[in-house]
């Protein structure tokens, strides 16, 4: 199509984007540091709204989900101070009870805080988290607890509103059972509980790792808390938390997407610490199912080596301790040149096989039928422009051009960015040929055609051995 010159004026700049370049074919070695679980910094974060003291949380990811949660929690009346990888947090005059939408539907978790808001100020007004790109997310186990909890709970024009009747304005212990192990309202009625009158119970909780940190953690404030990560959580309220310093356990979905990047990278052998091997018993299992050697080398170490051809396995995500659906995208980017036909079948979310097109894009024969991926081993993938469509397909990107032949460029790196602390620094420094770039983006969102051969990375990759 020819435009005038006037047409082209008049056309609004090309915008630059962010990308990932990776040149695959790289073995990767050395030791890369697992940062602090996201899953736990979040709802830490709005666990610390609990607390009337200035407290400390350590080993905090830097990430754009913790920014975004930092803001939430400042918008309630809190100060979040960052100082290194600490959080110096202060709920003591939160006085606002309503979180603004625009950041909230941007981020899930932030909605757990309305556990922590109505337990300690008797009302909360949350705006309902917006459905995400792997499913509907519904909140309803979260609501159904609260008012179990005694509160009374309306949802009016896309805002929950929890408050508690009475002078006491204290919600009441207890017996709660989940439908579903759901991770988030586990979290946001053991919250909740902590301050109510008297026991709760929650059956069918989630068994999480994250689960586990924030019960420690509202216990290190004081809170009377037992039996998490099993299925039933009993937790006895008292009236008031006080100060704590608390270090966040280590990122097991981190971890296992290195422990991925490993297994996909011939002759790779590297080590990753800190970890909690108990946390990846399942990744494990089925990395050394697949043909990787996956070891752990010290109490929070562990090391990955890849010799060996890999063969097909079948995977089925599930609650903890099962196979984690936050593992499920990585895993499918390393079945893909896994000799032999591998099933994989996600059961948490109704929505979370869209990376499946773009790893087809690079070559991969993968079929889906409903939550069902059936991925046929090819003996290579070949580099191609791909584009992230949620937090873990970013990451099953990155694998999949870690190993496959020449360039793979990667956009849609905001999702990447919610959940990874510097991820390409790390797999640079492991010995991965990955950079980020800007590159200029037309106003129709289409990549101008000079920005993927322009790579400084586009040169051979070395001979595999
Ligand atoms: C947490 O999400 C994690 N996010 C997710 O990680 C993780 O995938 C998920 O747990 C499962 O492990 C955070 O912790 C911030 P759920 P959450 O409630 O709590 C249904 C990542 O990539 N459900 O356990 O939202 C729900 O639809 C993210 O780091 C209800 O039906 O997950 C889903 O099918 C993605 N009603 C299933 O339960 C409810 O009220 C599990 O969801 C709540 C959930």
């Amino acid at each position: 199509m020819v435009i005038t010159h006037s047409q082209y004026q008049d056309m609004p700049p090309a915008v630059q984007e962010s990308v990932l370049n990776v040149v695959g074919g790289y073995p990767l070695s050395g030791q890369v540091r697992v940062s602090g679980a996201k899953n736990s910094a979040l709802v830490l974060m709005a666990a610390s709204l609990l607390c009337p003291q200035e407290l400390c949380l350590r080993n905090v990811p830097n990430l754009a989900d913790v920014e975004r949660m930092a803001e939430i929690i400042r918008s309630l009346g809190a100060s979040v101070v960052k100082a290194d990888d600490s959080l110096l947090l202060n709920a003591s005059n939160i006085g606002q009870s309503s979180a603004p939408y625009d950041l909230v539907s941007q981020l899930r978790a932030s909605f757990f805080a309305i556990g922590p808001i109505v337990a300690r100020l008797g009302e909360a007004k949350m705006p309902l988290p917006g459905g995400c790109a792997i499913g509907a997310r519904p909140v309803d186990l979260h609501v159904r607890g609260l008012r179990a909890l005694g509160a009374d709970v309306q949802i009016d024009h896309g805002i929950v509103h929890a408050y508690v009747r009475g002078q006491q304005k204290r919600l009441t212990g207890a017996r709660i059972y989940l439908d579903c192990p759901s991770v988030g309202a586990t979290e946001t009625l053991m919250m909740a509980a902590t301050l109510a009158e008297g026991e709760t119970i929650i059956e069918n909780a989630a068994q999480e790792p994250e689960v586990v940190d924030l019960a420690n953690f509202c216990c290190s404030m004081g809170a009377k808390i037992r039996g998490a990560g099993t299925k039933t959580i009993v937790i006895s309220g008292v009236r008031e938390l006080h100060a704590t310093d608390y270090g966040i356990v280590p990122d097991r979905i981190e971890a296992g997407t290195f422990l991925v990047a490993g297994a996909i990278t011939h002759s790779s052998d590297f080590t990753l610490t800190p970890v909690v091997p108990a946390h990846l018993t399942a990744v494990m299992t089925k990395l050394r199912s697949v043909g990787a050697e996956v070891s752990i080398e010290a109490p929070n170490t562990m090391r990955v080596v890849s010799s060996r051809p890999l063969t097909a396995v079948d995977i089925e995500t599930l609650p903890f301790p099962g196979f984690p659906t936050d593992m499920q995208a990585q895993f499918m980017a390393l079945l893909t040149l896994s000799e032999g036909n591998s099933v994989i079948t996600e059961t948490v979310f109704e929505n979370r096989l869209r990376h499946v097109a773009e790893l087809n894009r690079m070559g991969a024969d993968i079929r889906v039928k409903g939550n069902i991926a059936v991925v046929r081993g090819v003996p290579f993938l070949s580099g191609a422009p791909v584009l992230a469509t949620d937090l873990r397909a970013s990451a099953a990107l990155v694998i999949a051009g870690l190993a496959a032949q020449g360039t793979t460029q990667i956009r849609g790196l905001h999702h990447l960015d919610r959940g990874y602390e510097k991820l390409e620094d790390k797999l640079r420094n492991l010995g991965a040929c990955i950079e980020r770039a800007n590159i200029d983006v037309e106003p129709d969102g289409i990549a101008s055609s000079a920005s993927l051969t322009n790579s400084p990375l586009d040169q051979p990759a070395p001979l595999k051995p």
